[in-house]
């Protein structure tokens, strides 16, 4: 985070792929800063489903996932009052910007990314959307000419290049986009799935869903892995190598969360039990999410009005900038007639 976040009001733009409902993950390392974020500053929330279809998931479900995470959204706080919230296929400008940037944009740069060379791995004959993700992305956040992108450590190659296309463009075309500041929040890091060994994520189902209820989150909870040396519940345990007792450092008041470091390190409260702690203050802090999604879910006809508003709102801006783009890239054939 940058010094001077809170002092100065700035463009801010995120987004997030359309995979369902969010989680424990992206509710900690994203979404809780976002709804901090959106008193400060003027924010832009995207649900990125054209970078979704890079995935290669069923198209039957993609419509269920943006609704899931759009009502996720707005269940955790995002407030179509302070910010816009809206999805990335309703604004073709983003794909037009993409294109655009195919002219400044170096393969080697493309190539060299780490997400595309872990995700073309798995696949015989390379789609060249995972390539081109990252001018996708970089469309997604110059076409708003967003000062910064409050994104997680493992995004920093990805905004380095979009700092890249927007450098490259000024020197080309003129001066017209930012370099965008990547948000990186010192301190937090990435949040452990509950196997304790990966990132959370949905796709390794180690995490929680946002919106589950009680009975879910400790169906859930109690499978996390905890200190591997610690077999009974009289073995001394190591709260500093325990992904659960790190997860209470979200949920679970510094005085509760002594006595369980002390007791558990004299083997006198179990895991069981301190993952029970653990699932109920979830369960608790979690409540008006699921209380407010109710209400979303009994009217989906509600989201519709606010994702049709965030887009008619996100076009306004992306006009004025696809326009002044396509002048400075002779795209205005119309002008030589005068
Ligand atoms: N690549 C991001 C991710 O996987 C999603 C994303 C797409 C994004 N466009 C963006 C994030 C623009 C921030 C800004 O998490």
């Amino acid at each position: 985070m940058s010094d001077n976040e809170s002092t100065s009001r700035k463009r801010i733009f995120s987004g997030m792929q359309p995979s369902g409902e969010a989680h424990l993950g992206n509710y900690l390392g994203a979404l809780r800063r976002w709804v901090k974020m959106q008193d400060e500053h003027d924010c832009i929330w995207c649900i990125v489903d054209q970078h979704a279809i890079t995935a290669g998931g069923d198209p039957a479900e993609l419509p269920g996932h943006v609704l899931d995470l759009a009502i996720s959204y707005l269940a955790v706080g995002l407030d179509p009052e302070k910010a816009i919230i809206f999805v990335q296929s309703d604004v073709p400008e983003h794909t037009e910007l993409a294109w655009l940037f195919n002219a400044v944009t170096p393969i080697g740069d493309l190539e060299r990314m780490t997400q595309f060379k872990d995700k073309s791995q798995r696949f015989d004959s390379i789609p060249a959307g995972i390539l081109n993700y990252p001018i996708l992305q970089a469309a997604d956040i110059l076409l708003y000419k967003a000062e910064g992108v409050p994104v997680g450590e493992d995004q920093k190659q990805h905004l380095e290049m979009t700092r890249d296309v927007a450098r490259k463009f000024n020197a080309t075309y003129g001066e017209t986009f930012p370099i965008t500041d990547p948000m990186i929040e010192k301190g937090v890091g990435r949040i452990m799935g509950l196997d304790g060994e990966a990132k959370m994520s949905k796709s390794l189902g180690n995490t929680v869903p946002v919106l589950a209820d009680e009975d879910e989150v400790w169906a859930r909870v109690r499978t996390a892995v905890t200190d591997p040396q610690r077999v009974r519940k009289s073995d001394p345990g190591r709260p500093e190598v325990c992904n659960v007792y790190s997860l209470h450092g979200f949920f679970t008041d510094e005085e509760t969360r002594a006595d369980i470091a002390t007791q558990c390190r004299a083997g006198e409260i179990g895991c069981v039990d301190c993952k029970r702690i653990l699932s109920d203050n979830i369960v608790e802090a979690f409540a008006p999410f699921r209380e407010r999604a109710a209400e979303y879910h009994a009217k989906p006809e509600l989201v519709r009005e606010i994702l049709d508003d965030g887009a008619r709102r996100a076009r306004e801006i992306a006009t004025e900038t696809i326009t002044e783009v396509r002048q400075r890239m002779g795209l205005d054939w119309r002008s030589s007639i005068g």
